[in-house]
C-alpha cells in the first residue's frame, strides 16, 4: 500500500486536522486500546484530539469512563439525525482529548445506512470544520457500513495487528477494501501504519509474527512495538487510559512512544505539523 500521498485536509486558512482511522476487521486485535491510549498520549503532547467511537459496542465510551446514551445524544445522532458533532462531543478526563461517543443504538445505524443518500459520507460530512489536532476514528470490527465511513472520513490508517497466530489471516480483505476505497470514495487515504500489539518479547511466536508482518508491510509497520500488558487490559474497567491508571507502566510507555511515532510520521507526510 502506498503511503506516498499527502494526507491533510487544508482547510483555506483553518487548521490542519489529521484524520486517522484504527481498523482491522478481526476483534480483540488492539483497535479500541491503541485509539483510547495514542489518543490520551497525543493530548498530553498538546493535540487536541477527538475519539470518535464508531464501535456500536461503545468500548471506546466506556473506557474513558463515558456511556453513550439517547439523552445526551451519541454517534447515531450525528449520523442519522444530522446532529452537529460539535453538539455531541463531550469532555473526557484528560485534558485536550474529546469524545463522539457510541452507545448501542449505533447497531442500528449500520441497517438504517443502508438505504441512507451518500450513506458512506455520513461521518466525512460531520467531521467537516470541527477544530481538532487529530481525529482518531475507533472502527468495529467489521467491513460494513459503519467501517467504510471511518476509511472514507480519514486520510490515514492504523491497522493494529495482533501478534498471535493468524495475526495476518484476514488482512488481505482489510487491504482489498482499502484499495477500492481509493479508487472510488477517498482517493487520498493513506497507510499511516501496521502496529505489533500484544507482543511477548518471551515466545518466538510474538518475534517470529513481527517479522511476517514486517515482510509483508515493509516500511510501515511502526518501530513502535505494544506489549502484552495486563495493566492495558485493566484501566478500561476504570473508565480510564494508562496514562491514568498506571504511567509507569510498560504498556503506558509503549503508547507514549506510539504518540511521538505517530506525531513524527504525521510531520513526514505534511511538512507543516
Ligand atoms: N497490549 C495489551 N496487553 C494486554 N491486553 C490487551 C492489550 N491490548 C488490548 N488488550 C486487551 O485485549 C482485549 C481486546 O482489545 P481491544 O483493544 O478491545 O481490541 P479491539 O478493539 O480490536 O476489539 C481487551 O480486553 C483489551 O483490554
Ligand atoms: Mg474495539
Amino acid at each position: 500500500m502506498g503511503t506516498e500521498r499527502t494526507l491533510v485536509c487544508r482547510g483555506k486558512e483553518g487548521p490542519v486536522t489529521k484524520i486517522i482511522a484504527i481498523a482491522n476487521q478481526k476483534g480483540g486485535v488492539g483497535k479500541t486500546t491503541t485509539t483510547i491510549n495514542l489518543g490520551a498520549y497525543l493530548a498530553e503532547r498538546k493535540q487536541r484530539v477527538l475519539i470518535v467511537d464508531l464501535d456500536p459496542q461503545g468500548n471506546t465510551s466506556s473506557g474513558l469512563g463515558i456511556t453513550g446514551d439517547q439523552l445526551s445524544g451519541d454517534l447515531y445522532d450525528v449520523l442519522l439525525e444530522g446532529t452537529p458533532a460539535a453538539a455531541v462531543a463531550r469532555a473526557t478526563a484528560v485534558d485536550g482529548l474529546s469524545l463522539l461517543p457510541a452507545s448501542p443504538v449505533l447497531a442500528a445505524a449500520e441497517v438504517e445506512l443502508v438505504s441512507a443518500k451518500g450513506r458512506e459520507f455520513k461521518l466525512r460530512e460531520a467531521l467537516v470544520d470541527l477544530d481538532y489536532d487529530y481525529v482518531l476514528i475507533d472502527c468495529p470490527p467489521s467491513l460494513g457500513i459503519l467501517t467504510l465511513n471511518g476509511l472514507v472520513a480519514a486520510h490515514e490508517l492504523i491497522i493494529p495487528v495482533q501478534a498471535e497466530f493468524y495475526a495476518l489471516e484476514g488482512l488481505g480483505q482489510l487491504v482489498q477494501t482499502v484499495q477500492r476505497v481509493r479508487k472510488g470514495l477517498n482517493p487520498e487515504l493513506g497507510l499511516m501504519g501496521v502496529l505489533v500489539t500484544m507482543h511477548n518479547g518471551r515466545t518466538t511466536l510474538s518475534t517470529q509474527v513481527h517479522e511476517e508482518v514486517k515482510r509483508h508491510f515493509p516500511d510501515t509497520v511502526f518501530h513502535t512495538v505494544i506489549p502484552r500488558n495486563v495493566r492495558l487490559a485493566e484501566a478500561p474497567s476504570f473508565g480510564k487510559p494508562i496514562m491514568h491508571y498506571d504511567r509507569w507502566s510498560r504498556g503506558a510507555k509503549a503508547y507514549k512512544d506510539l504518540a511521538k511515532e505517530v506525531m513524527e510520521r504525521s510531520k513526514i507526510k505534511t511538512g507543516t505539523k
